[in-house]
């Protein structure tokens, strides 16, 4: 078959991630009989040095015409590119956010595995890792406080700003709906994790939530406040399955969900949609400072590449033999400097890639 995937390298270390989960495709593709076409499309800091904005219609378009759209990431340094002198609604982000918006992808997954090989990266004692955890957040991506209504003014001579939360029952019931049935896929286990001894939304969220769990009688659900939530998830991970939640909450926990794992750039992510459609990018960001210079791990980029390959085409066999290959890759102790440890063998951003879309 063929597929058109539009590639985001973006900022950063983006570029860099990208070319080498484009390699291990490529790989794939020569073993499985595809065709993978790539359209190079602009967005974030470099789309604002070539453009003005981070953002274009074009771009957009061009994304909204792929098959599926693989991302490396965006952004820079806060303190220091110019890019943050400008208004919030034209900084390299809110090409993420605009694109997220404009393709309708309002779920987002994010795995949090602990990997054997890496088990001495993990901060936690042993005895909390037990054998090991695996679960996934799935958080809501287009509503809430992300998209609510903001602004900054001044009243009675006081600077004020006000951002809004709101979410009506239909955003909360489809993405409910998402994570029920990813839990049906793996451990059967949804713990919803809201603020609802606190905001409304988070009530309507419970309530909601509630009602779509009658449809899934095989799924165990429980609702944790999102406080308790996130003292859990250092306490005893092996507890959770899957973790559904609204953005900014799926924003913050995911977050710490990746760090418990101890390896951050080992993270896939998918946002998807109603259509076969979706952006795969690693859960880290664009790390500026070692941007070029052949150090980072482009390993979460190519698991995201393996993601789109299962639920965007279908190609399981394929996105399972991405799998193997990072896990043969690691195996052998082969690693990038954010992995390393005694006795393991260092290897730069290229090569890292060589290896793995040789062992495809
Ligand atoms: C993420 C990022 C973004 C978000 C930022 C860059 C806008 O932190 O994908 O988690 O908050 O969604
Ligand atoms: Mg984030």
């Amino acid at each position: 078959m063929d597929y058109n995937i539009a590639v985001i390298p973006g900022d950063g270390i983006g570029p860099e991630i990208v070319r080498e989960a484009c390699k291990v495709l490529d790989a794939v593709g020569a073993k499985y009989g595809h065709t993978f076409r790539y359209t190079e499309v602009l967005m974030g800091g470099v789309s604002i040095d070539a453009t003005g904005v981070p953002l274009t219609e074009e771009a957009l378009a061009a994304a909204k015409a792929s098959d599926s759209v693989l991302l490396g990431a965006v952004g820079g340094n806060v303190g220091q590119s110019d890019w943050y002198s400008l208004p919030p609604h034209l900084r390299p982000e809110a090409g993420l956010l605009a694109i997220r918006k404009g393709l309708g992808l309002f779920c987002n997954l994010r795995p949090a595995v602990l990997f054997p090989q890496l088990k001495g990266a993990c901060p936690l004692r042993d005895e909390i890792i037990g054998g090991g955890f695996d679960f996934v957040v799935v958080r809501e991506l287009t509503g809430g406080v992300y998209f609510g209504e903001r602004k900054t003014f001044t009243e009675n001579g006081v600077r004020k700003a006000v951002d809004t939360m709101p979410y009506d029952e239909n955003e909360i019931r489809r993405i409910a709906k998402w994570a029920f049935e990813v839990a049906m896929k793996r451990g059967r286990r949804v713990v919803s994790v809201d603020k609802a001894n606190v905001l409304d939304t988070s009530r309507l969220w419970r309530q909601v939530v509630a009602e779509v769990a009658e449809e899934y009688p095989q799924v165990t659900v429980s609702d944790m406040l999102v406080d308790n939530c996130a003292m859990q998830m250092v306490k005893d991970p092996k507890q959770f399955d899957v973790v559904l939640t609204e953005n900014m909450f799926g924003d913050i926990l995911s977050d710490e969900a990746s760090m418990v794992t101890g390896s951050i750039g080992m993270l896939s992510s998918a946002s998807l949609g109603e259509g076969r459609l979706g952006l795969y990018e690693p859960s880290h960001g664009s790390a500026p400072d070692i941007a070029g210079q052949d150090k980072a791990n482009p390993i979460a980029t190519i698991l995201s590449a393996a993601m789109m390959l299962r639920y965007s085409f279908d190609l399981t066999a394929e996105a399972d033999c991405i799998e193997a290959a990072v896990g043969q890759v690691l195996n052998e102790g082969w690693r990038t400097v954010d992995i390393m440890s005694d006795g393991c063998k260092l290897v730069g951003t290229k090569e890292m890639g060589d290896r793995i879309a040789e062992r495809i």
